[in-house]
Formats: structure tokens, C-alpha cells, sequence
């Protein structure tokens, strides 16, 4: 089956040859290939250089064989254009300076944010240019929600306090805040779309550390304003939220095709809960791929077996793939879910 139309056939819940896999950061620091390259450049420069963005989003395709390729850029990268310093050091990422008052919210550029970051769209149409078909590309983006904590804490943060205490104290602050960053992200992927992205993945990592009714009020309808915004596209829309469990309700009311669950949760039951709607994409959890061949194998029956029959699913992980892991191992995760997934689809 041409790789293309598996993963938007997955996506529509259609009928494959066998699930498609790709993996949240398969272009990274467990890659030596991925180490040369950032021996040379920043991490924001590389984002920024079309023709290095497009060497490494190709290193997994070429090293792995996976069903899909992601556009190698970061959710933080529209902040800058925004008017935020975005950097990345031994500590993570960080936003300076942080966002904590209505007046640093008003100061947030909306106007040419989407043109100040047109090296994303370059790298979009050099990417397509190059997979050649070989395989569908993912454009991606942070939801509103995970772009305003990373803004207001200034970088990670554990407790995320400046964020809820703006929540708690500001909400209309809050609320312009998400109202500027949905604005940003829809036209954001909208470009990523017309530049050649064939789907699209909305990142709200940081969307469980909130009760449901605070993610149905300062997540939920910026993200679906998003969806909503793209929809005429006809790119097919992923979410992920990370922890999300007790959100899977609301979840199950966003206008998009496919919902990323993360390890803690079956399958079976999200399939369940979400009586059939949504594709699902997961979700193995990451630390296996440290763990021996034949139990990577397990893994990914399981995974497969969890899904159980009928189309729908993308296989991937819960999370990102660790720096820890080797090359081989993501390798024969690769193989088992595709020799597997063949299998049983027969
Ligand atoms: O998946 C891919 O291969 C595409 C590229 C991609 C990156 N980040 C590259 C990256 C994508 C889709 C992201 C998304 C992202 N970035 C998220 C959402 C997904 C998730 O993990 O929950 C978040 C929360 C971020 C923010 C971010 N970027 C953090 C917290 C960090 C530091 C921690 C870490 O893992 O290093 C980054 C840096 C980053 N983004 C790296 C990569 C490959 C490592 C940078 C390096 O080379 O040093």
C-alpha cells in the first residue's frame, strides 16, 4: 500500500494493509547520526536551516524504515516570532522573557508572527521534495495551553505554579493569552499544510496537569478553534495530551480525526469510551526499547493485540523516545509492529 495512503486511510479509520508506525522524536539524541549534526549547529539553528532540518527529519526514515516522517522543528519555535527568546542548554528549553503579567501578554506580537517563522514552511516543502512519496509527512504544533505554560514558566518547570497562579488569579489575562497563541497556530498550520504536510499533530503535553472543567475552559475550545480553523484543509488532525485520563470525556468531543494516548491508559478502553469515533495512535511505553529484543517484540504484539481488529490505529509510543535507547532497538520495534501488524491483517 502506497505509505501515504496507509497513514491517511489510518487516520479516517479506512482499511490498511497493515497499522502504520512512526515515533514521538524519532529524530534525536538516541541518533549518533543526530549528535554529529548538533556537534555543528545550536538546536535553534538547525531548526531554522531548511536544508539541516530536512537531513535529520530524513536520518529515522532512512535508519528505521517508519510509516511517516515529522517536520524536525519544536513546538516553541512561533514564541520567538511572538517576541520571546527561545533557547535550549543542558536544563531544557527556555522562554525569556517569561510571560506573567496582562502587560507582557499585551506586549506578544500576533500580527507577521506566522511570516517570522516562513524557514518552518521552507523546510515543509524541502522535506516533501525530498521523502519523494517514499513516505506522508506530519506538520506539528503546541496547543495553546502547552505554548502559555512554556511562555509563563520561562522553560520547564516541575510545579508549574506561575501558570495556575495565573489561572487562578488572571483568568482574563489567561484567556487573551490562548486567544493570541490559537490565533498564531491556526494560520501556523495552515502554512505547514499548504507547504505539503499531509496531517498534523497538536502537542497539548501539559493539558492533564488540569481538572477536566479547567481543560474545557482554558484548553479545549482554543485547540478546537484550531482544528476548526484548519478543517477545510482536509489534512487529517491529531491530538495528544499527556496524562489524560480523566479527560478522555472532553477529549472525545474535539473535532479531530485521531487521539495519541499515552502508555497508562488500554486501547481497548479509550476505544471504548470513545465509542469507535477516533482513530487512536499508541502506545508503547518508551522504557521498553532498553529492555531485550524478545520483549520489545512483546511489546508490540501487545500493543496491536490491545488495538485489537478494525481500522484506526497508528502505532507509537506514549511519549517521546529517550536519548538512553539505541538505534537497533527502535529499529526492531519498527520491524515487529510492521511484521505483526502484517499478520494479523491478513
Ligand atoms: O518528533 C520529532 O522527531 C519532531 C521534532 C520535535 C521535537 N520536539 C524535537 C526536539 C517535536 C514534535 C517536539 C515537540 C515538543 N517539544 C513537545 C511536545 C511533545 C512532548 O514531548 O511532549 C514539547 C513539550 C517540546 C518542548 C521541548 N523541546 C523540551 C521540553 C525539550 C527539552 C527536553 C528534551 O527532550 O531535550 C525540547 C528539545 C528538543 N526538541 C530536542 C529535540 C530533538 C532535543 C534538543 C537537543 O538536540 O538537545
Amino acid at each position: 500500500m502506497d505509505p501515504t495512503a496507509r497513514l491517511l486511510a489510518a487516520c479516517r479509520r479506512q482499511p490498511v494493509d497493515r497499522p502504520p508506525i512512526w515515533i514521538m522524536r524519532q529524530a534525536g539524541r538516541y541518533m549518533p547520526s543526530y549528535r554529529e549534526v548538533r556537534k555543528r549547529v545550536s538546536f535553534m539553528e538547525l531548526c531554522r536551516t531548511p536544508e539541516i532540518a530536512c537531513e535529520v527529519t530524513m536520518m529515522p526514515i532512512d535508519q528505521l524504515g517508519l510509516d511517516a516522517a515529522i517536520l524536525f522543528s519544536d513546538i516553541l519555535v512561533p514564541l520567538e516570532s511572538m517576541g520571546q527568546k527561545i533557547y535550549f542548554d543542558k536544563a531544557g528549553p527556555h522562554c525569556e522573557p517569561a510571560v506573567r503579567s496582562a502587560a507582557d501578554i499585551d506586549k506578544l506580537t500576533v500580527d507577521g508572527a506566522v511570516d517570522g517563522v516562513s524557514y518552518v514552511y521552507d523546510a515543509v516543502s524541502l522535506i516533501k521534495k525530498t521523502l519523494n512519496g517514499r513516505a506522508p509527512l506530519l506538520g506539528f504544533a503546541g496547543a495553546p495551553l502547552t505554548l502559555a505554560t512554556y511562555a509563563i514558566e520561562g522553560g520547564t518547570s516541575k510545579h508549574k505554579h506561575e501558570i495556575r497562579r495565573l489561572i487562578y488569579t488572571e483568568p482574563a489575562a489567561m484567556h487573551r493569552l490562548l486567544d493570541k497563541l490559537a490565533t498564531v497556530i491556526t494560520e501556523y498550520l495552515r502554512r505547514q499544510i499548504q507547504a505539503g504536510a499531509d496531517a498534523v499533530q497538536l502537542f497539548d503535553t501539559w493539558g492533564g496537569m488540569l481538572t477536566e472543567a479547567e481543560w474545557r475552559t482554558f484548553s479545549m475550545p482554543y485547540t478546537a478553534r484550531i482544528m476548526e480553523g484548519i478543517a477545510d484543509l482536509g489534512a487529517p488532525i491529531l491530538h495528544y495530551c499527556l496524562g489524560s485520563a480523566h479527560l478522555t470525556p472532553a477529549l472525545a468531543e474535539l473535532p479531530c480525526d485521531v487521539l495519541s494516548v499515552d502508555w497508562r491508559q488500554s486501547l481497548s478502553s479509550i476505544r471504548e469510551a470513545t465509542g469507535g469515533r477516533y482513530a487512536l495512535q499508541g502506545n508503547i511505553e518508551a522504557g521498553i526499547l532498553r529492555a531485550e529484543p524478545h520483549h520489545i517484540e512483546a511489546a508490540a504484539k501487545a500493543c496491536l493485540d490491545d488495538y485489537g481488529t478494525g481500522p484506526g490505529h497508528i502505532v507509537n509510543l506514549g511519549h517521546g523516545i529517550t536519548p538512553d535507547v539505541s538505534v537497533a532497538a527502535a529499529k526492531h520495534l519498527v520491524e515487529c509492529v510492521q511484521r505483526y501488524g502484517r499478520e494479523r491483517a491478513r
